[in-house]
């Protein structure tokens, strides 16, 4: 089979980069072109020297982008995919949108959540929410894919098993993550500013994230069409690269013991080979942990019964450049083209790290 050929808008950047650092060993794509317009006519390396020796692409500027390709790749800021995608879809390549331009099912949830209505609402049905775990048939059928953000990824795939089975009350998940700086792309902002990053833990959103949006439209679905109201706080701390997500649900049947979900959870992800079901009775690692899953395509997900509560405690660990966005995006890729959902992505982390 000819290798499937990809080109990235928005290759400079933090998902950008570590996307291309993926595809450029994976043994079934080739890599035609990579967009930035700061950058255009450098070397690929100079932004991700990571890459040294692996690549000696140039950058070029996203009107001069290789589109006789089959698959591209958008990795620009939100509002951007929304203006460049048509152009695309006229030539007929296959897309994956990293940005969160097409995860909402519903136009209206771009009003209340974006705070602005969406430009193109009729684009919106063409895309498949790109999460395997949850759409793995739709995304083999797929042209074009939404690929989920990094938070949502990590409370859906915690959640998900527990929703679908019906255990948990629906009006009641708080989901309270952890995320390191590089959540907030490469250009920078105060918040992760490195004397106002280093040593802190800081809630940013503590209501209102917009990822609930799509954590509410996933799990409603799950929930058979239910409503699913999800109280989402985020808190960015000191990590560069991670989420720690831990979702508080509470029970609606009494006498639900660890065998019983342990069970929910094998059954629920037993063809997804990305989570790892992570609860140990003993060492230090009993639960999911962000450095256990670093540069990997991996979710890891642990939970425990509360024996003083009505609670379940759900964790997820997840590397937001990688299951949160470049890795999930090639793994529906592989999809996408027939090919092993793990083709490229099967390696562990590295540890220590
Ligand atoms: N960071 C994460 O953990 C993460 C996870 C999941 C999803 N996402 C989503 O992925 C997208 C990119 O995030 P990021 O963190 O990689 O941001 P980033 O580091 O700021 O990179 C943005 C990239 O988009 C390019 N760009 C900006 N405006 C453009 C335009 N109008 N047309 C073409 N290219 C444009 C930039 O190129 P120049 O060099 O020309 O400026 C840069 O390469 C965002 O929608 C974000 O929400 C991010």
């Amino acid at each position: 089979m000819a290798k499937i050929r990809a080109s990235i808008i928005g290759g400079s950047g933090y998902t950008g980069g570590d996307l291309l650092r993926l595809l450029l060993i994976h043994p079934e794509v080739e890599v035609k072109s990579v967009s930035s317009e700061r950058n255009k006519g450098m070397p690929v390396t100079k932004v991700h020297p990571n890459l040294r020796a692996i690549t000696q692409l140039e950058f070029v500027e996203a009107a001069k982008i290789d589109t006789d390709v089959d698959v591209m790749f958008l990795c620009t800021p939100h509002g951007a995919a929304v203006k460049l995608v048509e152009q695309y879809m006229e030539k007929g390549m296959k897309i994956i949108d990293l940005s969160a331009d097409f995860r909402l099912h519903d136009a209206k949830d771009y009003d209340r959540w974006y705070g602005h209505a969406h430009s193109r609402p009729e684009l919106l049905e063409k895309f498949v929410y790109g999460m395997p775990e949850l759409h793995r048939e739709e995304i083999k059928k797929a042209s074009y894919v939404a690929s989920p953000g990094c938070l949502s990824t990590s409370a859906i795939l915690a959640l998900a098993p527990a929703v679908a089975a019906g255990l948990v009350d629906l009006d009641r998940i708080v989901v309270d993550s952890k995320i390191g700086s590089s959540a907030g792309g490469a250009s920078g902002n105060p918040s992760t500013h490195h004397p106002e990053r280093a040593g802190s833990v800081r809630a940013y959103k503590p209501t209102g994230h917009r990822h609930s949006a799509e954590v509410e439209q996933e799990l409603g679905e799950l929930a058979g069409g239910k409503k699913v109201t999800v109280s989402l706080s985020p808190h960015a701390i000191e990590l560069v690269r991670g989420i720690f997500t831990t979702a508080h649900c509470f029970l609606l049947k009494q006498g639900l013991k660890d065998v019983d979900l342990w069970k929910t959870y094998r059954k629920f992800y037993k063809d997804s080979p990305f989570v790892r079901l992570v609860k140990e009775k003993q060492g230090i690692h009993r639960y999911p942990e962000p450095k256990l899953v670093m540069g990997t395509n991996f979710c890891d997900v642990g939970f425990e019964l509360d024996s003083n509560a009505p609670r379940l405690v759900l964790m997820s660990a997840i590397d937001n450049l990688v299951k949160g966005s470049g890795g999930q995006a090639i793994q529906s890729m592989n999809l996408m083209f027939g090919l092993d959902e793990k083709t490229g992505l099967w390696f562990p982390g590295m540890h220590p790290v």
